[in-house]
């Protein structure tokens, strides 16, 4: 990124701060956040050249979407629509479409989306990368969009055996080329394997992979509405003997929503040991999830309340944008917070204050990334809203008025 020194901001004023009273000076120096203090109420006289004056607004850190398709968004022109609107369409219409993929459309897709989203305040992207197919045209394209977006926007590839790790009989071999291709983090969907054993191996086999390599897991888990699927009690337990505690991410988990409370109960614990942070994707699993079910239909959205409640870190998804999975999406990880509040019943006050390190810090610290929380010392990633609180920014679900990556302004000027 080539950076204009005259979009170089120094300080930021009059800043309203989540959870705290009063307004706030953020220096900036060498692109980090120097310190955070209050306002003094001295009066300025003129213009201070890197100066912003934020008359009030609330000051976060920029968005992170931990679960997202890079390789699928915009493509539902092309796959066609999901008529029954299942996980399991989704997954047929994509099978049909993707080997007839080339990287170039991939990547001209994929940009088009990140500017999008970073104008709503995105800036850090994890992205699932299918790697059940022998030309693994999204890895070659989605590589080089991380190149090309370095500097700013942090995007991590997951590589993701859509058609199964063991389903797919090539599943283990093309996953493994493209970690040496240089995708991220191991991915896999042990609820779409062929027999629930067959999920379980697959587990086992991809934290030893993991462990192997060096790389962090997050899994597709439990994205299903049988309460008795728990690939997450798995997952957490393989976590702990492969010595990947806190480096692995549970997504979806709504197999939750219709499991027993006993067993719920008692794998808080053992989430809270193995430092699974869980990624629930309301949006998209409001529309999936439930669909063989007649009236009452149930709501496929993971236990939020109670898994923030019991200290597990959680991180809310965008997931897809216009692909065969979902028709809509704008990328405003405000929209997906907005949608929690419904879903999950958060309307409390503190309730929807927790929403914003699901949106920004706790995905982060999934990704290992610095730089979402508002820390002196970490690089200078900021928006700067006109709203005063975050309330009003679910409510609203504005653009931010300035968006900073490390103390420069990149867009919304
Ligand atoms: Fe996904």
């Amino acid at each position: 990124m080539t950076v204009d020194p005259s979009l170089s901001i120094t300080e930021v004023r009059n800043a309203s701060i989540g959870g705290r009273q009063g307004l706030f000076r953020i220096k900036i120096g060498s692109g980090r956040i120097e310190t955070i203090e209050p306002e003094g109420g001295e009066a300025e006289s003129g213009e201070v050249i890197g100066s912003i004056d934020a008359h009030g607004g609330i000051v976060t850190p920029p968005f992170v979407d931990p679960h997202f398709h890079l390789d699928s968004v915009h493509s539902i022109d092309e796959t066609g629509e999901n008529e029954s609107g299942t996980l399991l369409e989704g997954i047929a219409l994509w099978k049909a479409y993707k080997t007839r993929l080339k990287p170039e459309q991939i990547l001209e897709r994929s940009r088009r989306y990140c500017l999008e989203a970073q104008a709503l305040g995105l800036q850090a992207i994890r992205s699932h990368v299918d790697v059940s197919y022998e030309s693994l045209a999204g890895v070659e394209a989605l590589l080089a969009l991380q190149k090309e977006m370095a500097g700013s926007m942090d995007i991590q590839l997951v590589g993701f055996p859509q058609d199964g790790f063991y389903r797919n009989p090539e599943g283990e071999r093309l996953l493994l080329s493209a970690l040496d291709a240089g995708v991220n983090v191991v991915g896999g969907i042990p609820h779409f394997e062929r027999t629930y054993e067959e999920g379980t191996r697959s587990i086992d086999r991809l934290c030893a992979i993991a462990a192997e390599r060096g790389l962090r897991v997050d899994l597709h888990c439990d994205e299903t509405d049988d309460g008795a699927s728990h690939h997450v009690e798995t997952l957490a337990a393989k976590a702990l003997e492969y010595g990947l505690t806190g480096r692995i991410a549970a997504s979806h988990t709504t197999s939750l929503h219709s499991a027993e409370n006993a067993w719920f109960a008692k794998l808080l614990p053992l989430l809270a040991e193995s430092g699974v942070t869980v990624i629930p994707n309301p949006l998209i699993n409001l529309t999936l999830q439930g669909r063989f079910d007649s009236y009452p239909k149930r709501r496929g959205v993971t236990r939020i309340p109670e898994l923030d409640a019991a200290g597990i870190p959680v991180a809310l998804g965008q997931d897809c944008v216009r692909d065969p999975w979902y028709p809509l999406g704008t990328g405003n990880l405000l929209d997906v917070a907005h949608m929690t509040v419904h879903a999950s019943q958060m309307t409390g006050i503190d309730a929807m204050n927790r929403l914003l390190p699901m949106i920004t810090s706790n995905g982060a610290a999934a990704m290992g990334l610095p730089g979402y929380s508002m820390r002196e010392g970490e690089p200078a990633h900021l928006l700067i809203f006109s709203e005063s609180n975050f309330v009003e920014l679910l409510r609203l679900r504005p653009r931010p008025a300035v968006i900073l990556r490390a103390g420069n302004r990149i867009g919304n000027v």
